[in-house]
């Protein structure tokens, strides 16, 4: 017989450690959240997953509960969702949440909770921490005025990219997410992967280059697998009018479970290089370069290849394939090299 507990008076299954966030998504009911992180530690940072339940002092963090044994939970009552609301309007008076210029307009959680309550005005003063908004590397702009303090970045930056480069700092009023020694990112231990970028759920940490650039509505969203190196990790091209406005990595895919390296996520500028090759270019006697069709270029190849078979044997012949190949195409590579030329020198430049 399962563990089942009650949510809004139904009686559900749910497996034993499982907090009450996950399996009320398991029945079909999802709870707000802000601070939330799939695969880190639960924080109970922002209070916007806070549930009732029956015997319980007060209301309770969804996310870091646990459902126990015929537990009755509430998600969907007046109390419930006036205590949300009230979480929402604190968040949205701390600070400067002018959605109308933030670079998040349209993909911000703390901006689709305003909207689902209604909230038109504050009832609180607004307050700023009064921290200067940081833009001093080519990546990443940290706006603390939009910090929610929910934590989400530090989670991801010490628990799933294990980096370990910012944490909680200083605190009350003055409480701010900080790298070592309070320096900013360019100083610091940071990577510049851009996975607090990813998971901020508003728009305190949003990607240099995007900025003014199109808003997310704007933009298709392209899957692809990023050129970099061997591993393919998935990635999601936005772009608009034909140019990528920014990358990010696709949540919940293998291999890499919605993470990014540096390269993978800020790295695509080479894509509109001037200097970038179309096409095969061959080199003539005088040494100078030459463009050529691909057929003509791949048939000198095999010719000069016959060649050397033909006068050395095939242990003349050397392959390094791109550290930039999928494995599919490095493979084929070695198969070439194998079955077809004949020879074992075959290599990876390994480095990415
Ligand atoms: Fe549960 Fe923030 S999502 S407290």
């Amino acid at each position: 017989m399962s563990d089942t507990f009650f949510l809004n008076g139904k009686e559900t299954p749910f497996v034993h450690g499982q907090m009450i966030l996950d399996a009320a998504k398991n029945g079909g009911i999802e709870i707000p959240t802000l601070c939330y992180l799939k695969g880190a530690t639960p924080t109970g940072a922002c209070r916007i997953c806070l549930v009732e339940v029956k015997g319980a002092r007060s209301l309770i963090a969804a996310c870091s509960t646990p459902v126990t044994q015929g537990m009755e939970v509430f998600t969907d009552s007046e109390l419930v969702h006036r205590a949300r609301k009230l979480n929402v309007e604190l968040l949205l008076s701390s600070g400067k949440h002018n959605c109308i210029t933030c670079e998040a307009n349209g993909n911000c959680r703390l901006q689709d909770l305003a909207y689902f309550y209604k909230i038109t005005n504050l009832q609180f003063e607004e307050s700023d921490r009064g921290y200067a908004t940081e833009d001093e590397n080519p990546f990443i702009v940290r706006n603390f005025s939009k910090c929610i303090l929910c934590g989400r970045c530090v989670q991801a930056c010490n628990e799933v990219v294990v980096n370990r480069a910012i944490s909680h700092g200083y605190r009350g009023a003055e409480s701010k997410i900080v790298t070592g020694g309070d320096q900013p990112y360019n100083n610091s231990e940071c990577v510049f992967c851009g996975q607090c970028v990813q998971v901020c759920p508003v728009g305190a940490l949003t990607e240099k280059k995007a900025k003014g650039l199109g808003r997310p509505w704007e933009t298709q969203k392209i899957r692809t697998t990023c050129p970099y190196c061997g591993v393919g990790c998935q990635q999601l091209l936005h772009v608009k009018d034909g140019k990528i406005v920014k990358v990010t990595a696709v949540e919940d895919a293998q291999p890499n479970q919605g993470r990014l390296c540096v390269k993978g996520r800020f790295a695509y500028d080479f894509i509109y290089s001037e200097e970038r090759l179309k096409t095969p270019l061959i080199r003539e006697a005088n040494g100078e370069f030459r463009e050529a069709s691909w057929d003509e270029a791949l048939d000198l190849v095999a010719t000069k290849f016959k060649e050397i078979i033909k006068k050395d044997g095939p242990d003349a012949i050397a392959g390094v394939s791109c550290a930039r190949s999928i494995n599919e195409d490095s493979y084929q590579m070695q198969k070439l090299f194998r079955a077809v030329i004949g020879t074992n020198n075959i290599d990876h430049c390994a480095r990415t």
